[in-house]
């Protein structure tokens, strides 16, 4: 295939990459895209550097068997750990979240105090703080690790009453230092925003990365001269390693479409046969 055709490939450790493959479909609405979420292995974010890197090449792997012209690194934890030697490694341009994350954050507060919230090996990694002190030294970061929201939104619970407990405990600290805005450097935490943003008041204005990373994708695509040109329509194609119900079943009350064609792989596995293609047979 000519490789502009080609899809554009997304990696997540579960579902919330689709945060950023949804984006995607609204910025870029005639791209292509293989998603890939690594459901078994999910959290990542509680996992050592080690084995999140292990995971990470072989998601990256796995979506170059699937002949993808870049690969968009939705997963701040992957990002955060091991996204330059990705790079080094892909024949493909591979793009992170961090970068344009901070890039919105430094951009927008007017306090100069700024809140990055995320799992605990983005936090640990400090990689927020770096690329926003890279553009402005002078912002006061306020960082939080906030393990639980993960299983809240895998599970569904994105504002029922213990996702509004587990939202006052975590950020009502954060608030009190004064942020007026709050990175959320996790895929997973948008689909959590009327009850993060009920928590911190409407003056902190919440960073989703999703959106700057997708104009990130669209610049890379323009630069290299990649962007797609074939006139029929973009095809969309859900990998995930365990447990696709669950992953339609919320996959699709947040993307308002259907999660179709979706097949079960394993990625220690390389280039194997589908255990399973289309919904049908899941
Ligand atoms: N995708 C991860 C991230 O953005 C969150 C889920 C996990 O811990 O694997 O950091």
């Amino acid at each position: 295939m000519e490789m502009n055709n080609k899809p554009i490939g997304v990696f997540d450790s579960g579902i919330g990459g689709l945060t950023v493959a949804r984006e995607i479909m609204e910025q870029l609405p005639r791209e292509s895209i293989v998603y890939f979420g690594d459901t078994a292995r999910v959290p990542y974010g509680s996992k050592s550097r080690e084995t999140v890197t292990r995971f990470a090449f072989e998601g990256l792997n796995f979506l170059l068997a699937q002949d993808v012209k870049m690969v968009v690194v939705a997963c701040n934890t992957v990002s955060a750990t091991c996204l330059e030697e990705l790079q080094r490694y892909s024949p493909v341009p591979v793009l992170g979240v961090i970068e344009p994350g901070a890039r919105a954050a430094a951009g927008g507060t007017r306090s100069g105090i700024v809140g990055v919230i995320g799992t605990e090996r983005t936090i640990k990694s400090e990689a927020y703080v770096k690329a926003i002190h890279a553009i402005d030294k002078n912002i006061k970061i306020h960082s939080r690790a906030c393990p639980l929201f993960v299983p809240l939104v895998e599970e569904g619970w994105l504002d029922n009453e213990a996702a509004r407990y587990t939202a006052r405990t975590y950020l009502e600290p954060l608030k009190k230092e004064g942020i007026d805005t709050l990175v959320l450097a996790c895929t997973h935490y948008p689909l959590l925003k009327p009850t993060l943003q009920a928590v911190v008041g409407e003056d902190v204005r919440l960073v989703d990365s999703a959106y700057e990373t997708a104009r990130e994708v669209r610049r890379v695509l323009e630069d290299g001269d990649l962007r797609r040109t074939a006139d029929a329509p973009p095809a969309y194609r859900y990998f995930v390693s365990d447990n696709p119900a669950k992953f339609i079943e919320v996959g699709e009350r947040f993307l308002r479409r259907p999660i179709d064609p979706i097949s079960v792989i394993d990625p220690e596995v390389p280039c194997q046969d589908m255990k399973s293609k289309g919904r049908k047979s899941v």
